[in-house]
């Protein structure tokens, strides 16, 4: 009897637990659902939710990748007491050109001479590339603030390389007219030439440095009483190796040349309306990459691209063209488990034909940066060129959970090779290893970038000779 007359009122009890929880319990799913701030405690609360437009965008563009900015790494290359300084020796950078990934190379083989020999240089120059004609590269000189921000540059080399002075091109004057010769640097990479150890002039550092000092002293028109200016020709690739300095050498290095500040603006605004849009929490500001976000991707199908012969290119096979590129960038998207692609093309009609294909196969969302800004921030990217809004995708691509790209080209390698200084340092002598690199069909995969198709010769000096 005691049972049944204490199970009234604690049936009651439950009862009225139960009115009073499952509301609760609705009101907290709801919540759950509706607001991130519920989501569950691993997931990173600082994101496009909780902090504002503005402070995302600033933390962003404050982030830079690999290490903090560090001028004392890079002035352990300009102190090296080998280096004897000729601040009147100045060297211009003659014909750089061609999209972010050869610039790049041309610039900083051109920094690396400059500072082995004790040079200083003109602020570095490039060709740029004709509006109407995407394959003509060579449409006059522009300015070095087309692609890199120049404050940081000077004040880079001001503070780690306080001998090499930098000089600022100007219309009205120059310096002084150049020497009548163009030089042109000998490769540094011994590890790409090694049949020249047997000659008198090896590639290397050593042997470049000493090349140019007897170019110079026999130059008819040099006077050591004089400042003098010398044309460089341009190099890819064929400069300092790399790996063979220590990684906040080399990543400070690559750091000098950054990218203009309306360009990073605008991928810090393409990538908080990419979270928003596509519900991704774990995009946060202030983290160099985001580790289960989205899925980077460089469709290389351009015009250009195609002209060049680089669709139906040999050596890239399977994922050259359209078709095999897109299926390429899919099964990566479904090995990563990313659901949102975030794709990387001068071309519109090729990216709506990719979101389409993706949804249908696979009911994966195809983002790209014109889709994602709108207002006044779509009209600041319609004002970029051509490179210039291709820019924009560089920075994005970078920070991407896992990036997808195509080995010809230099675009998305040079992207894949900043990203590995993520990776594990006790890992990095092994991914970096060939064997481990290359697979028949796939240039690099380091678990964090994959580069499909193979292009042996920009493999060959890319991988130690392109700067994160
Ligand atoms: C900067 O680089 C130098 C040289 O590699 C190193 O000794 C120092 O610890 C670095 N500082 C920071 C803050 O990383
Ligand atoms: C864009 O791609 C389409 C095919 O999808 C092609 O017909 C067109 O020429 C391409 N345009 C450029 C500028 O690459
Ligand atoms: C794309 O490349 C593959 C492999 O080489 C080939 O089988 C296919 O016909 C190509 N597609 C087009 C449209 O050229
Ligand atoms: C994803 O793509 C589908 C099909 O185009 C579309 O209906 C849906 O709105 C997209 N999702 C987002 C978040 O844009
Ligand atoms: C785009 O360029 C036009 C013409 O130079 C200029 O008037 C406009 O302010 C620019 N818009 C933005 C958002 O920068």
């Amino acid at each position: 009897m005691a049972v049944l007359i204490s199970a009234g009122p604690r049936l009651q009890l439950v009862a009225g637990l139960l009115l009073t929880t499952i509301p609760l319990w609705l009101l907290a799913w709801h919540f759950r659902v509706r607001n991130p701030l519920f989501v569950s405690r691993h997931i990173p609360v600082h994101n496009a939710w909780t902090v504002d437009r503005e402070t995302f965008i600033h933390e962003w563009m404050e982030n830079q990748i690999g290490n903090s900015p560090n001028r004392s790494a890079i002035s352990l290359l300009c102190h090296r007491s080998d280096i004897k300084w000729r601040p009147d020796v100045v060297m211009d950078l003659d014909d750089a050109n061609g999209g972010i990934g050869n610039v790049r190379g041309n610039i900083f083989d051109f920094l690396g001479l400059a500072i082995l020999t004790g040079s200083s240089i003109m602020l570095p120059s490039f060709q740029c590339r004709s509006t109407e004609d995407l394959s003509a590269l060579w449409n006059g000189k522009i300015p070095f603030d087309t692609f890199f921000d120049t404050d940081h540059f000077v004040a880079t080399f001001a503070a780690a390389c306080p001998k090499m002075n930098v000089y600022m091109p100007s219309k009205d004057h120059a310096l002084v007219p150049p020497l009548q010769n163009r030089y042109g640097m000998p490769s540094m990479r011994l590890d790409i030439h090694p049949e020249s150890l047997d000659t008198p002039t090896p590639n290397t550092p050593k042997a470049a440095v000493e090349d140019f000092n007897h170019w110079l002293s026999v130059q008819p028109d040099y006077d050591a009483q004089k400042t003098s200016l010398i044309s460089v020709g341009r190099s890819l690739w064929e400069g300092l190796d790399t790996r063979g300095l220590p990684a906040a050498v080399r990543r400070d290095f690559g750091g000098s040349l950054r990218l203009i500040p309306e360009v990073r603006r605008l991928a810090a605004i393409v990538t908080y309306n990419l979270a928003l849009k596509h519900h991704l929490h774990s995009i946060d500001p202030r983290l160099s990459y985001y580790p289960s976000a989205f899925l980077g991707a460089h469709l290389r199908t351009e015009s250009d691209a195609k002209a060049a012969g680089w669709l139906n290119d040999e050596g890239a096979a399977a994922h050259a063209n359209y078709t095999g590129q897109t299926d390429a960038y899919l099964s990566q998207a479904v090995e990563h488990d990313l659901t949102v692609i975030y794709v990387a093309s001068g071309n519109n009609t090729e990216i709506s034909r990719f979101a389409e294909k993706a949804w249908r196969l696979h009911s994966f969302n195809v983002t790209s940066k014109s889709s994602l800004l709108s207002g006044s921030d779509l009209e600041a990217l319609n004002n970029l060129t051509w490179d210039q809004q291709g820019l924009v995708d560089y920075e994005v691509l970078r920070r991407s959970s896992s990036l997808a790209g195509f080995a010809r080209s230099s675009f998305a390698f040079n992207i894949a090779i900043t990203r590995n200084e993520f990776v594990d340092v006790n890992q990095e002598a092994l991914w970096l290893r060939p064997e481990h690199l290359k697979k028949e069909d796939v240039a690099f995969d380091d678990g964090l970038s994959k580069i499909w198709g193979r292009f042996p010769w920009q493999e060959k000096r890319m991988l130690r000779g392109a700067w994160p």
